[in-house]
């Protein structure tokens, strides 16, 4: 008799401990595992932002591979979130941005905005020497249209 209540306590338990397990797993891989950039978006999509473009697709590459690991879109981490960064700054105008680019240490000698950013953020950005102007407007478009996406 003690041996079976003890045989369907244990059960229980075991049953207990699987489904946790089971739980806890699910919801770590719906959400934890996802890039920043790449949340499941719970709002509704317009359908022209919902993909996108050639050119930003080419831009998502580059900025994975050369500005992601100090810049998020939406964060700020080792350099500023990108998303809106043409409403900062002088990066209105794409030519200051493609110098920018290229040789940030050289810009900063001629521009306030940029070296107050270098003392908030309190590193320095690395140069790109070789970008071009077609990938850097790739990476502008990317950034814009990920914000597009997110209903910004
Ligand atoms: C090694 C880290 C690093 C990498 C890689 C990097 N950045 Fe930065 N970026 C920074 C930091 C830090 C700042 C702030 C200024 C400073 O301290 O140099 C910055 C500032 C900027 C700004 C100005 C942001 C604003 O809010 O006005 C832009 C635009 C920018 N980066 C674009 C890029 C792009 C595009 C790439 C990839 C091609 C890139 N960065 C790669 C660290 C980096």
């Amino acid at each position: 008799m003690n041996r079976q209540v003890n045989y369907i306590i244990s059960a229980h338990l075991l049953l207990a401990t699987l489904t946790a397990g089971v739980l806890f797993f699910k919801n770590i891989s719906s959400t934890e595992f996802l890039p920043e950039n790449e949340e499941a978006f719970c709002g509704t999509v317009s359908p022209t932002a919902a993909v996108l473009s050639e050119t930003a697709v080419k831009g998502k590459t580059l900025f994975m591979s050369r500005c992601a690991s100090c810049h998020s879109l939406f964060k700020d981490g080792t350099g500023p979130g990108l998303f809106g960064f043409e409403d900062r700054g002088s990066w209105a105008d794409r030519n200051k941005l493609y110098e920018w680019i290229k040789n940030p240490s050289e810009f900063m000698k001629k521009d306030p905005y940029t070296r107050e950013l270098q003392k908030q953020y309190g590193s320095m950005m690395t140069g790109f020497p070789d970008i071009t102007r077609d990938e850097v407007d790739a990476i502008a478009d990317y950034i814009t249209q990920a914000g597009e996406q997110r209903g910004y």
